[in-house]
């Protein structure tokens, strides 16, 4: 059975996630509004480590400024109380209808300006908290018309608005750097950036690049019908797994943000091996928060809220666990050297062999059995069936 959660296990949530009231285009909202002092309060019950949010979450868009500093110390005060961290904050530009075209590439450009101000705001509000992690979804960033947005000049204003965001931070001196969240699509028809390889390639033609990464979620990918394991895999070979939004998701359909393993439970298996355990051999390959980004699904009342969240973190130590035990298990460790896994670690060529070498390598082509090699089973099924049954706590 999985330890009770702990700060030391870095598990956070949006403030979004649990105070969601469940509006959803059909229907109108089915809890009351959450308090953010109360959310606090709750998340840290629980053994959370932190709490995350957009401007608009803590503070209604547009109060006033003595209304936006009485949340804020209130909001500061319950953290105090409890310890709770905030590691990551984020910017809502796509509630208020303004955001109707987008923030950073909008068509409008006073919208753009607009968008600017707004998350220059709340960066210093992030600073002023000991965020390290600025997290930017541009769910408007898009379009439904191909012939209504230049995407070329899309791209250009987005990666305007990027570079002044990284100036603002190094002028300022915070230390903040930002993390790229893609979306295929929802709200808008096709969002920018829709992926993580789109996401990765854009960063390559930043100004300062090593300040932005990536928030990749566990859904998002999922929408693309991609693969969110090996997406997760390739942010790291870049460097750039600079957070994570972790849910559930049940194939190619709208936005599920179910609770974390509530959809492909064996990718997510595979997903927290590769978080915890690393490329065989072992080590803990990414060391930031595990955040939440799910909804708390219509049908629960607040019992069933905070119910949900426990079962996030209960789940993502349960696979923690199982990925520890498969990779302890000595049939696996038979299984994973009988599949060939770690020889993919060894360079193709030797140490100093030169293309010349492998050019007069009689053994590599000529002398090559073909035959017997195209033979070799790798016995992938097994390794699959073994990870199969620890996650179902048979072994
Ligand atoms: C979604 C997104 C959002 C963003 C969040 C951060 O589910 O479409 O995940 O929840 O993560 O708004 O800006
Ligand atoms: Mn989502
Ligand atoms: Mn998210």
């Amino acid at each position: 059975m999985a330890a009770k959660p702990t700060p030391a296990d870095r598990f956070t949530f949006g403030l979004w996630t649990i105070g969601w009231t469940a509006r959803d285009p059909f229907g109108e909202a089915t809890r009351e509004p959450l308090d953010a002092v109360e959310a606090v309060h709750k998340l840290a019950e629980l053994g959370a480590y932190g709490i995350t949010f957009h401007d608009d979450d803590l503070i209604p868009f547009g109060a006033e400024t003595a209304v936006r500093d009485e949340q804020i110390s209130r909001f500061k005060k319950a953290l105090d109380e409890t310890g709770l961290k905030v590691p990551m904050v984020t910017t809502n530009l796509f509630t208020h209808p303004v955001f109707k075209d987008g923030g950073f590439t909008s068509n409008d450009r006073s919208v753009r300006r607009f968008a600017l101000r707004k998350v220059l705001r709340n960066i210093d509000l992030a600073a002023e908290l000991g965020a390290n992690t600025f997290v930017l979804w541009g769910g408007r960033e898009g379009a439904e018309y191909d012939l209504a947005k230049d995407i070329r000049a899309a791209l250009e204003r987005y990666k305007e608005g990027m570079n002044l965001l990284t100036q603002y931070v190094t002028d300022k001196g915070y230390d903040i750097r930002f993390a790229i969240e893609p979306k295929p699509n929802e709200p808008r028809g096709d969002i920018l950036l829709p992926t993580v390889g789109h996401a990765l390639a854009f960063i390559g033609e930043l100004d300062k690049p090593e300040l932005v990464g990536l928030n990749p979620e566990v859904g998002h990918e999922q929408m693309a019908g991609l693969n969110f394991a090996h997406g997760i895999a390739q942010a790291l070979w870049h460097g750039k797994l600079f957070h994570i939004d972790l849910n559930g998701q049940r194939g190619i359909k709208y936005d599920q943000d179910l609770v974390f393993g509530h959809g492909d439970l064996l990718n997510a298996f595979a997903l927290v091996d590769l978080l915890e355990n690393g490329a065989p051999g072992g080590g803990e390959a990414y060391s930031g928060p595990r955040h939440f980004d799910y909804k708390p699904s219509r049908t629960e009342d607040y019992d069933g809220v905070w119910a949900s969240a426990a079962a996030n973190m209960r789940t993502y130590l349960l696979l923690k666990e199982r990925a520890a035990a498969f990779r302890a298990d000595p049939e696996v460790q038979e299984a994973l050297a009988a599949s060939g896994v770690a020889e993919l670690q060894k360079n193709t060529l030797d140490a100093g062999e030169t293309l010349a070498d492998l050019l007069a390598d009689r053994g590599s082509f000529e002398e090559y059995d073909v035959d017997a090699a195209a033979r070799r089973g790798f016995g992938f099924v097994r390794l699959n069936q073994l990870a199969v049954e620890h996650v179902l706590g048979a072994r």
